[in-house]
């Protein structure tokens, strides 16, 4: 099913060849409702192009343009814009069909790709705190929107679990260990240890060298320190799971930085033996003397003591994706201070003569309402459980306020699509760059751009159909009152939304899309009763009423966010 977007450029480009003239310029959503629907900029692009009048080419695409089977003849406006504003029955027939699909005429990607993502990817023996929220939530919209586009997407879930930590994580967990405060918190232990190891270890050389010889045993597999390290991935693993079921997230794979151990030896070589990477004072470094911007950034991928690092298992990772997983596209969800990492990454890839498409997806920062970086009161990062946890506690008081009378269990299960919602919709309604300021108030309020307005919004519906009865699902409409139109003209354009997230891998404007739906929906229910108006106005409402709440369902589900029935 075309949208009147992709049936516009149809009849655009065939009007442009009937009329002699190359294809140009594009069909957009209208600058200002006043002048219409849609519009093009084809005449005035032409016209700088030929050094001809714009208004003179507008008249000759008008003339030649055949759209009088959905929209009004064509205005000219301004310098060579042309306007087209979409018939009322056109609309109407649009609307009655999708109803009747599943995808509400999303169109599937004409090229589909094979996609790794790369999100969430928390550090193991360290707790998610409330900076991960962004990967985990951005990375889960993107993996969702993209397989509903009909991609093939696999959800990749990088952990940090290795790296030079771990000698004082084991010397900490030999020496320090408190088991049940391990059995109780184990995040919380494995921090404890390591901090206070690691303090030791700052005042005390001796120690200092316990740590170093633990890790030297550990990167040689040595069956005791291999264990513990096991253990402490294993524990923390579990945590994370907690935390992802709780939000409604999966990963197809657990690819960490750990399984990447056995091939940093032969990217080395690798790298060595084609020349992109050289000895410097003793370790094995990638210059990148002719890029600007990276020429005073090498980059090392073997340390002078022999080990590797981050950005070796970087470069393993690019390698089992494109070539054992066949991708030909990977998704980067993660913050922008790696920025030059991954761009050092990338080029090393380019110059590997890696084809896929690599993108890092930078995000900005969450901000407490100081704004300043969010911290506890003892100034440590807040952690992600505990902020998901009271975001249910919130929702839970907003829903007893308001419906007392229902069961426990539905209160509580309310308050959890309520809680997790508004604390994704808050950061998938930003701008991912933009950092923002986290406010309960705000992310909980039932008025403005929240989950908790669009959610609501869906409940009025449900309620409406609860009063109505039984009710036969009628796809007869007919637009008659302006808020019916401009609902369903808004209903049309979720097809329109949906492809264009990926392109600046924008979410925000799905989320912006859905607080204008509701608000339509909102003006027709002020200004069209439903249930007590005469056929054939009613069921045609109703229809209209069945479209919206379906397009919201449909929508918040794109960002994982859930619907109640009621609230
Ligand atoms: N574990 C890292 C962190 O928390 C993120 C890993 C991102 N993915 C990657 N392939 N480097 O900062």
């Amino acid at each position: 099913m075309d949208t009147f977007q992709a049936l516009l450029e149809r009849r655009l480009a065939s009007a442009l060849s009937a009329a002699g003239l190359p294809r140009a310029g594009e069909v957009t959503p209208a600058a200002d409702a006043r002048f219409g629907d849609y519009q093009t900029n084809a005449a005035m692009v032409l016209a700088k192009q030929r050094g001809e009048n714009p208004r003179a080419l507008a008249q000759k695409i008008v003339r030649a343009i055949e759209v009088s089977d959905f929209a009004d003849k064509p205005q000219i406006a301004g310098a060579g814009f042309i306007n087209f504003t979409l018939r009322a029955e056109a609309v109407a027939a649009k609307t009655a069909a999708l109803l009747n699909d599943d995808r509400l005429g999303v169109a599937r990607a004409d090229s589909p790709k094979k996609i790794v993502i790369d999100f969430s990817s928390p550090n193991v023996a360290k707790p998610m705190h409330i900076g991960h929220i962004r990967s985990t939530v951005l990375g889960d919209a993107l993996a969702r929107i993209a397989e509903f586009l009909g991609h093939d997407v696999i959800r990749d879930n990088h952990i940090g679990d290795w790296g030079t930590q771990f000698g004082m994580v084991i010397w900490g967990w030999k020496n320090l260990l408190d088991r049940d405060a391990l059995a109780r918190d184990p995040i919380a232990e494995l921090v404890r240890i390591y901090k206070e190891t690691n303090e030791r270890a700052t005042a005390d050389p001796a120690i200092r060298e316990a740590c170093r010889e633990e890790l030297v045993k550990l990167q040689a597999h040595e069956p005791e320190n291999y264990g513990i390290w096991k253990q402490c991935v294993d524990l923390s693993m579990q945590e994370f799971a907690r935390t992802y079921e709780l939000l409604g997230i999966r990963h197809d794979i657990v690819c960490g930085e750990s399984f990447y151990n056995d091939r940093l030896a032969g990217v080395v070589e690798r790298l060595l033996a084609s020349g992109i990477a050289e000895e410097s004072e003793g370790a094995i470094v990638v210059f990148f003397r002719d890029v600007a911007e990276l020429a005073d950034k090498p980059i090392i991928v073997r340390k002078k003591d022999g080990g590797y690092n981050y950005a070796t298992s970087d470069v393993a990772t690019v390698d089992y994706r494109v070539q054992d997983l066949k991708r030909d596209t990977c998704w980067y969800v993660v913050g922008a201070p790696q920025t030059l990492h991954f761009r050092q990454i990338f080029e090393i890839a380019r110059r590997e003569g890696v084809t896929a498409d690599l993108r890092h997806i930078p995000f900005g920062n969450i901000l407490g309402e100081d704004r300043k970086l969010m911290k506890t009161r003892a100034g440590e990062s807040v952690p992600l459980r505990e902020v998901l946890d009271e975001a249910v506690e919130r929702a839970r008081k907003i829903v007893e306020e308001k419906n007392p009378d229902l069961a426990e269990a539905e209160q509580q299960e309310i308050a959890r699509k309520i809680g997790l919602g508004a604390v994704k919709y808050a950061d998938l309604s930003q701008y991912r760059m933009t950092d923002y300021v986290f406010s309960w108030d705000k992310m909980l309020s039932l008025h403005g751009n929240t989950a908790p307005y669009l959610q609501n919004a869906y409940v009025r519906i449900q309620s409406i159909f609860r009063k109505a009865g039984e009710v036969p699902p009628s796809s007869n409409i007919s637009l008659t009152e302006p808020a019916e139109l401009v609902l369903a003209k808004r209903l049309c354009q979720f097809a329109e939304i949906v492809p264009t997230i990926l392109n600046d891998f924008r979410p925000n404007i799905l989320a912006n899309y859905l607080f204008e739906l509701a608000n339509s929906f909102h003006a027709f229910y002020e200004a069209c009763p439903v249930l007590k108006s005469e056929e054939p106005a009613r069921s045609s409402r109703l229809a209209l009423c069945r479209l919206t709440a379906k397009t919201l369902q449909r929508g918040l589900a794109l960002l994982g966010i859930e619907v109640p029935e009621r609230m």
